[in-house]
């Protein structure tokens, strides 16, 4: 079984390297020469943990190669997958102009016995839109839809050991395949789902919507916590012991961010709109969303007494979440941006070093490590959830800044390991200590 990937973002990527870790054949393509070069050398142009120990491995197994050649490429795959990327468009709908790009180069040259299968997350038709635009151009073959829903940082091992496979085709003979292509999984069983591709496609948009709905409920539950004083960990806890709900995606903190959550909402929601059905939660949960950023900013200003001129702030932690050094559609984005805007000297500590983030934020100080970002702050803030915050020794900081103030947006800490440090501590639903109103703060 010979496997081409078109495509080296994160999907395409691990995709690549966890199927020719299963034994196959495979061939990663990508029109970006210097990524393909750096692939070669063995440098992973993404931070995804463990990857580069899989490319090394199977690349000098010869199961795992790169190129940039589409067209030798696919011309004797068995199966091709293309993982391209489908930006939002302004209006919010998925820009496919990638996946068709890619679909029209391979049309003249795909083994007409292979199997074309979308990875990409795409609008409900799409699969069955390039079947008849390949037909038209005169490639009758089978196409296929595959979501993938792999968590970065945690990408190896969602892809090994996924909650389930799901696979729309619309043939005897795709599906042949993509069992064949997925049978190592069978051994875990892993429930594979064959559906027809339209399932296939509205099944991932369905998945993260919720999931970002779900995380979007948390965030207002962890307001109203802060209004009566409950503590959204605890609701959290006792709601996800139902097993009907689930504990994972109830972690309150700065809104949901990344490459995915807010462009899939944005792209369900145009389509649905214009099919005239209102999807009014998906709509709730945008709008929820964007007003978390404003309400990060004021909580941060309220406990800065409604003054961030001239005051340092030590940030930590900018990645949308931990174990990666994406930066897209990061809360840290909004929020280091309206502290800017307000006159803050903002200094900058990410375990990921990440590029994308010193490009964002070139004006700012980078640090080497946590402590040192702290050295003279008025505040400390904790943006994203890395584990080696988890730990830090909150004495040692409290040495080391001017105010012992920190705000935690990730409830990374407990309430008496804040309370015994001596800093004065905001996080997220939890009214460890209640903060003033603006009123408040422009009476005094
Ligand atoms: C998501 C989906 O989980 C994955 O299945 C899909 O294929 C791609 O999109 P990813 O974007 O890597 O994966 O990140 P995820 O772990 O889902 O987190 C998304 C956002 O929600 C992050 O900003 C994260 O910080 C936030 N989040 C997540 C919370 O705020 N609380 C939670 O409890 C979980």
């Amino acid at each position: 079984m010979k496997i081409a990937v078109i495509g080296t973002g994160y999907v395409g990527l691990v995709s690549g390297v966890c199927f020719s870790e299963f034994g196959f054949n495979v061939i990663c393509v990508d029109n970006d020469v210097s990524k393909i070069k750096e692939l070669r050398s063995g440098k992973v142009p993404i931070y995804e943990p463990g990857l580069d120990k899989l490319i090394q491995k199977n690349s000098q197994a010869k199961r795992l190669i790169f190129s940039v050649d589409m067209k030798s490429s696919v011309a004797d795959a068995d199966i091709v997958f293309i993982a391209v990327g489908t930006p939002s468009k302004l209006d919010g709908s998925a820009d496919l102009s990638c996946v068709y790009t890619a679909v029209d180069e391979i049309s003249s040259c795909i083994n007409k016995n292979a199997v074309l299968v979308i990875k990409s997350t795409v609008p409900v038709g799409t699969t069955t839109a390039i079947k008849k635009f390949l037909s038209d151009k005169g490639t009758d073959i089978d196409v296929a839809f595959n979501p993938e829903f792999l968590k970065e940082g945690a990408a190896i091992a969602d892809f090994m050991h996924p909650d389930r496979v799901i696979l729309g085709v619309q043939s005897k003979k795709a599906k042949k395949i993509l069992s064949q292509v997925y049978r190592p999984l069978y051994v875990f069983n892993i429930p594979i789902v064959f559906t027809s591709p339209e399932t296939a496609e509205l099944s991932k948009y369905a998945s993260n919507a919720f999931l970002a709905m779900k995380v979007t409920f948390i965030n207002e539950i962890a307001d109203l916590c802060e209004s009566c004083g409950a503590d959204v960990n605890d609701v959290a806890l006792a709601m996800g012991l139902d097993k009907r709900i689930g504990d994972k995606f109830l972690q309150a903190g700065p809104g949901y961010g990344g490459s995915c959550f807010p462009k899939d909402t944005s792209a369900l929601q145009n389509f649905a709109q214009k099919r005239g059905v209102n999807l009014s939660l998906v709509k709730e949960t945008i709008k929820s969303n964007n007003n978390r950023l404003i309400r990060m900013v004021e909580k941060i200003l309220l406990a800065c007494d409604n003054n961030v001129k001239g005051k340092n702030i030590s940030i930590l932690g900018v990645t949308f979440k931990a174990d990666t050094d994406d930066m897209r559609d990061s809360p840290s984005i909004g929020i280091i941006n309206a502290l800017l805007e307000r006159g803050a000297n903002i200094q900058i500590y990410d375990p990921s070093f990440s590029d994308q983030a010193k490009q964002i934020f070139s004006s700012l100080k980078f640090n080497d490590n946590a402590y040192d970002n702290c050295n003279e702050a008025d505040v400390i803030i904790i943006l994203t959830d890395w584990s080696e915050f988890r730990a830090l020794n909150l004495q040692e900081l409290n040495r080391r800044v001017k105010n012992p103030l920190l705000i935690d947006l990730r409830n990374i800490y407990t309430l008496p390991e804040a309370s015994a440090s001596g800093f004065n501590y905001y996080s997220v639903g939890r009214c460890f200590k209640k903060l003033k109103s603006i009123e408040e703060i422009t009476t005094q």
